[in-house]
């Protein structure tokens, strides 16, 4: 049974799905905009030390667990702790399965701004507001339901082929896409008149708006970002091959999200302010801001649509990313066929997923302020998500040791040199600075 586990056909391979997950609305929906808010470079600064401190840390970790333990989250914790350790594969499941279950709504939504680019999105915006178009979309019960199925059928779809044939064929080609639609649209934005006071926006350090706060929402940020502790990383390196080198291939994820990230910033700040509207205005950034400035350019339309698809592209990876450790389940421990854990897990997200479609119609009421959409976001990732990175890091640096050395250094093949680093890191600093975050973070 065991020897017969899917693999990745080859490092690259891996390296293309795990940066597809890494990749996603994250990075170019919330990135931007919460480094323009908390100071810009002074942010980003923060921010790269922790994605290689401890985001880095903690990912080489997971996917340590995952290729030793060979099996999904739940199977691999059962078989390398056992006993209370399984909870943490547990922890992993459902983060996956929950993040899943609201990220495929929003991603929906960007199939509606793909279509609608084409046609009349630019007029509607010129005519009416951006705000009432996203309005519109968002509590239409049907529209975002059904935009939601299509996600998840695509999902499925995509599961059904498996790791080498789906995800991996699917993803090598849609991350190069990816960067290079980008790389186009940082040249349009660069070049647009007024473009300079965008990028000076986005990188003069304002040091004084980054604050405590500032860098919980950093933190927080890198986790989501790297795809931390919610079962994609530790699935994903249980497809890996003994002699792939874990510790080679983490800075290269890490450092092309962060890139990613960056980049977008790079073409969000200066189109906005080229037409002068200041971009720091929260998470309407995408959907509601930057339509209503493409409406405002010359050759918007097209500018639109590339920006899109380049949005999709980043979010459908993630959502094939957050589908395989729950198919992995249903797989692994229900022993299901891959076709057959892919449909029914595919049925059940999607069941979550309707209150998040429907968290803005007047169907499903608020959960203490929050919408159902934003309640779920805040259970997982404040506190679900932390939660489990912290018991990871206890596992490698306490309880698994030894065997996570001998996976990290492929049995003592592959030197590495900061192992005394990322061990201490494991152990103590990533366990005490997440309580930190998660007692200040996690306030409802
Ligand atoms: N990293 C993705 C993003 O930045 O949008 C989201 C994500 C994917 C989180 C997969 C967690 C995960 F397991």
């Amino acid at each position: 049974m065991e020897g017969k586990r899917e693999q990745w056909g080859s490092q690259f391979g891996f390296l293309m799905a795990m940066a597809g997950s890494a990749i996603g609305l994250g990075n170019i929906w919330r990135f931007p905009y919460i480094a323009g808010q908390y100071g810009g470079a002074a942010f980003l600064v923060f921010y790269l030390i922790v994605v290689f401190t401890f985001g880095l840390s903690i990912a080489i970790a997971e996917w340590s667990i995952g290729r030793a333990g060979r099996s999904d989250s739940v199977g691999s914790f059962k078989k390398l702790g056992g006993g209370l350790w399984t909870i943490v594969g547990w922890f992993s499941f459902v983060s996956a399965f929950v993040i899943l279950s609201y990220y495929s709504v929003v991603a929906g939504w960007i199939i509606y701004y793909i279509k609608y680019s084409f046609t009349g999105l630019m007029d509607a915006v010129c005519h009416g507001s951006s705000e009432a178009t996203f309005w519109s979309l968002i509590t239409n019960p049907v529209k975002s339901v059904m935009l939601q199925l299509i996600i998840m059928l695509i999902a499925v779809g995509v599961a059904i082929k498996g790791v080498s044939s789906g995800i991996e064929k699917m993803c090598k080609f849609l991350m190069p896409a990816l960067f290079v639609i980008l790389l186009m649209l940082i040249g349009r934005s660069l070049t647009l008149p007024g473009s300079f006071e965008g990028v000076k926006f986005y990188l003069v350090p304002d040091f004084s708006k980054l604050g405590l706060e500032g860098m919980f929402a950093a933190s927080a940020q890198a986790f989501f970002s790297l795809s931390i502790a919610s079962g994609t990383g530790l699935t994903y390196g249980s497809y890996l091959r003994k002699d792939d080198k874990i510790i080679k291939l983490a800075p290269i994820v890490v450092f092309f999200d962060t890139l990613i990230a960056f980049l977008s910033g790079l073409v969000i700040f200066p189109t906005c302010m080229s037409v002068g509207v200041v971009p720091d205005v929260g998470p309407g950034l995408t959907f509601i801001t930057l339509p209503g400035v493409f409406a405002k350019m010359h050759f918007g339309r097209m500018f639109a649509i590339a920006f899109f698809i380049l949005f999709f592209i980043a979010a459908i990876t993630s959502v094939i990313g957050l589908f395989e450790p729950v198919v992995a389940y249903g797989v692994d421990q229900m022993k299901l066929s891959r076709k057959t854990s892919a449909i029914v897990m595919g049925i059940l997200v999607f069941a979550l997923g309707v209150p998040s479609a429907l968290a803005e119609t007047s169907l499903i009421p608020k959960i203490f302020g929050k919408n159902f959409l934003e309640a779920a976001d805040f259970v997982i990732n404040g506190w679900l998500v932390p939660i489990t990175a912290i018991l990871i890091c206890i596992f490698v640096g306490w309880v698994w040791t030894k065997g996570a050395k001998d996976e990290v250094t492929n049995e003592g093949k592959v030197r590495f040199k900061l192992y005394p680093v990322w061990l201490f890191i494991c152990r103590v600093i990533a366990p005490i600075m997440l309580t930190v975050l998660l007692i200040n973070g996690g306030k409802w």
